[in-house]
């Protein structure tokens, strides 16, 4: 079955970050017929310490196993000092290289202030640029003043929030059928 595996970059207990993501992996995994796995760095703290993975505890070996075989990534950090987290860098550091080459990536961030909006575009993005992953068009930042009381309702937002969902359930259609039609290339 095609699977969605959310990364949440958050240290928090109750993380805007993680609420966010969880909420927009729902979205496209309902559209998209799509089972959901969340890696959350908050429950991997004492098991990220280390330079290769190799030494990968079975917790942390599960999570680089689910990103390396996503369908689609959700890509969800708080900004910190005007980047993602320095634990969600160094879960993506473990990623194998080659692991992410064309797989979509929806990029999410929350932080406090829209000075820091382009974070997805200029730290996010360049990331996953990287590994030759295909990041979807739509990058979304949400100020966490607007997730404080529940489900984002600035209607800018919501609508861009749309768009990635929209653009993820697409990308992943385009996945799955390229998947069927590549057996049957192969054997002919
Ligand atoms: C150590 C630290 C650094 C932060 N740096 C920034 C920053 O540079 N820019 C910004 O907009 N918000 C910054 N914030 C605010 C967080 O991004 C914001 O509170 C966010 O909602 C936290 O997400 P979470 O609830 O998922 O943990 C910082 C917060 C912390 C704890």
């Amino acid at each position: 079955m095609t699977r969605i595996v959310t990364i949440v970059g958050s240290l928090s207990d109750q993380s805007k970050t993680r609420r966010l993501a969880t909420h927009v992996q729902e979205r496209i995994a309902n559209a998209a017929g799509a089972e959901t796995f969340v890696v959350d760095v908050a429950s991997l703290v004492g098991d990220l310490a280390i330079a290769h993975p190799a030494k990968a505890s079975p917790s942390l070996a599960a999570a680089l196993e689910a990103i390396e075989t996503a369908d689609l990534i959700v890509a969800a950090s708080p900004v910190y000092k005007g980047s993602y987290t320095g634990l969600f860098k160094h879960l993506i550091d473990l990623v194998d290289y080659k692991a992410l080459a064309g797989v979509p990536v929806a990029l999410l961030a929350v932080g406090g202030s829209d000075r820091h909006a382009l974070v997805v575009e200029h730290q996010l993005r360049p990331l996953f640029a990287f590994f030759g992953a295909a990041t979807l068009p739509t990058a979304v930042f949400v100020q966490d003043a607007l997730l404080a009381d529940g489900p984002v309702r600035d209607a800018p937002t919501v609508a861009r929030l749309s768009q990635l969902v929209a653009e993820a359930v697409d990308a992943l259609d385009i996945r799955t059928s390229r998947q069927r039609s590549e057996p049957a290339r192969s054997a002919a």
